[in-house]
């Protein structure tokens, strides 16, 4: 049997659990919070001050604060992207309304408020250029992504899994930023977008135990061929409007280095959560070709590590189209 048969068979026995997956880490509609619940009524009659007061605040923020928080917020807005990727993943099945598909399409509807909240924050800031913004969401929802997966879920699911975490990682940093300039309300809202990305870690790296469980080879080799590829972030495609695809990325992920929320540390602090959480040393039954990645992946955090000691940041700022210094 090939090894994509092999692939599918073991997608279909977890697809049973899907359900209790679900409900054990997804929240329903009813229960969970929305972006309204963090902005400024627009409903009320204290609508105008309170838009004063986050106009106020949010001018304490600096130049790379607001092109990390920018960066974040279009790659959640790429979300089509994400959704169609993984509805294309083997053994998902939308056509079927398979249990799969079920799970892509809530993750799809909780991950869809995180756009929706820091995109409405952003425009009520008036700290940033909204229409340069969002001609950057469309480029990139334009350009799609190419993250080296191809349907495998096996790949796939190491991807999701280390890309949480590392979402969780950003939106929790910006939180703990805004707050260190005064900004509580801003801090809660990413704290609580930071909490669903967390949540939806423990989900997906469910999903690779399990699979290591039923698989362990195929599991580990997949797990090395990403880790040797190296994780793409979603939004490596990032442009500003009149540029080429993919030149704003470095800028942004510069700034997000500099002002501390996603640096090259984290990608190795990640790394070693994924084999901690998976406990790849502990994993047995693996062919020779299995045992020489799990030997390759205990190793290279480390490797890694001593690589991103070398790495040097540039101290100055790109200037974004998105954020005019003159507004800060
Ligand atoms: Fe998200
Ligand atoms: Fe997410």
């Amino acid at each position: 049997m090939s090894i994509k048969n092999i692939r599918l068979e073991v997608m279909q026995l977890l697809e049973k659990n899907v359900s209790a997956y679900v409900d054990q880490y997804l929240i329903p509609v009813e229960k969970i919070w929305q972006p309204s619940d963090f902005l400024p009524n627009s409903e009320s009659d204290t609508f105008n001050e309170e838009i004063k007061e986050l106009r106020e605040i949010s001018k304490d923020l600096p130049y790379d604060f607001w092109v990390a928080m920018v960066g974040d917020m279009i790659t959640e807005e790429a979300l089509p992207t994400y959704e169609n990727w993984l509805m294309e993943v083997e053994g998902v099945d939308n056509l079927e309304r398979n249990g799969w598909a079920k799970w892509v399409r809530q993750w799809t509807g909780e991950e869809n408020r995180h756009g929706d909240l820091l995109n409405k924050y952003l425009y009520l800031s008036g700290r940033v250029n909204m229409r340069e913004i969002e001609m950057t969401t469309q480029h990139l929802i334009n350009d799609g992504f190419d993250i080296g997966t191809g349907r495998d879920p096996y790949k796939n699911f190491v991807y999701t899994s280390f890309q949480e975490l590392a979402t969780y990682v950003s939106h929790n940093r910006v939180s703990q930023l805004a707050k260190s300039y005064g900004d509580s309300k801003l801090a809660k809202m990413c704290k609580m977008v930071a909490g669903d990305e967390m949540r939806h870690h423990l989900a997906y790296s469910e999903f690779v135990n399990q699979i290591f469980k039923i698989d362990p080879s195929e599991m580990m080799l997949a797990f090395q061929y990403m880790m040797k590829a190296k994780i793409v972030m979603p939004a490596h495609f990032l442009r500003e409007s009149g540029q080429k695809i993919s030149s704003a990325f470095e800028h942004f992920s510069n700034s997000a280095q500099r002002i501390g929320v996603y640096t090259a540390n984290d990608y190795v602090d990640i790394m070693q959560k994924l084999i901690d959480k998976w406990e790849i040393d502990k994993i047995g039954s693996l062919t020779d070709e299995a045992e020489k990645a799990r030997d390759y992946l205990m190793k290279l955090p480390a490797r890694m590590a001593k690589i991103s000691e070398r790495l040097i940041i540039p101290q100055e700022s790109f200037q974004f189209k998105w954020v005019e210094p003159a507004r800060l």
